[in-house]
């Protein structure tokens, strides 16, 4: 496995494989690496010959008040786990690399971007749609691999790539869990032990509440009431728990047949957040 911190360096390397005739998967990431962006990795490999990982820490996505100082940021283990899965190269930009100073031009995916995460964090996805469209022109992959954990993210991108015809296929990974169903997650770190056995209540919440609609309780918003009070009396800081149309993301009715359950919610110094997908 080999490790680039420059654009240069990078295309050196992607001419030699494109000369080679070799397709590229691509995975982005902002590091500190868990086996749910492990299996992202392991995914890339059955689509394309050659896997790329970015590790970038990406200010533009950070809100003022945000964890971006205190983002854990750990690569030399992260690259011993990526080079373990056998990534072939991995880019680890530094900001400078990333956003000249001067740039004049953001992306927003309008519509998606204000919803959900987006109410609660301003200007998120803006920084999430601009990194990845950057990315994709650095790294120019064949397909690219997010986690559908990051559900609205993950439309954000396939719409992006729509809107602006960017010729790379997206890949969505189902998320993956620990024994107890909470999803991993890089902010999982900032939990006490206590918190983490509270934080599995999360997807508890989520899955009780699919259970109610798959047994036929159409009345969706006291649905979302009742978890959001199940969160609360659990100890959560519950940002928003939405019954939505997995097509589109608007809020779903009774007669919507796929849906995704979005929730966030604080524990102690966390924000976690997680999703449920499926068909009624
Ligand atoms: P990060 O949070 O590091 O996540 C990188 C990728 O891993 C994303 O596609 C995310 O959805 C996926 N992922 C995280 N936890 C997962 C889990 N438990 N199971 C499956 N996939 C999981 O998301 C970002 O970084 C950034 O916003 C980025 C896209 C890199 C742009 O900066």
């Amino acid at each position: 496995m080999e490790t680039v911190t420059t654009v240069a360096q990078l295309h050196a390397v992607i001419k030699e494989w494109r000369i080679a005739g070799e397709s590229i998967a691509f995975v982005p990431t902002m590091g500190n690496l868990h086996l749910g962006h492990l299996n992202l990795v392991e995914a890339a490999k059955n689509h394309a010959d050659r896997v790329v990982v970015s590790i970038f820490v990406n200010p533009l996505q950070f809100g003022v008040m945000e964890d971006f100082g205190s983002y854990p940021r750990t690569e030399d283990t992260d690259q011993q786990k990526l080079a373990a899965v056998q990534t072939d190269l991995v880019f680890l930009p530094s900001v400078a690399d990333i956003y000249a100073s001067g740039a004049m031009t953001t992306i927003v995916v309008e519509g998606l971007s204000n919803l959900y995460c987006g109410a609660s964090r301003p200007g998120h996805f803006s920084g999430v749609a601009t990194v990845v469209c950057k990315l994709f022109n650095m790294v120019q992959p064949d397909v690219a691999v997010f986690g559908v954990k990051d559900f609205q993210q993950l439309m954000i991108i396939r719409t992006m790539v729509m809107d602006l015809n960017i010729p790379v296929d997206i890949v969505g990974v189902e998320t993956t869990r620990e024994d107890n169903g909470l999803a991993m997650s890089s902010r999982n770190n900032y939990l006490t032990d206590a918190e983490r056995i509270t934080a599995a209540k999360l997807y508890q919440v989520l899955c009780r509440a699919r259970t109610a609609i798959l047994v036929g309780n159409q009345a969706l918003k006291e649905i979302e009431v009742d978890s959001v009070f199940f969160l609360h009396k659990s100890g959560f800081h519950p940002e928003y728990f939405n019954i939505c149309r997995s097509s589109d993301l608007k809020r779903a009715t009774a007669d919507d047949r796929r849906l995704v359950i979005l929730a966030a919610a604080k524990l102690g110094n966390a924000r976690l957040i997680d999703n449920i997908v499926f068909s009624k």
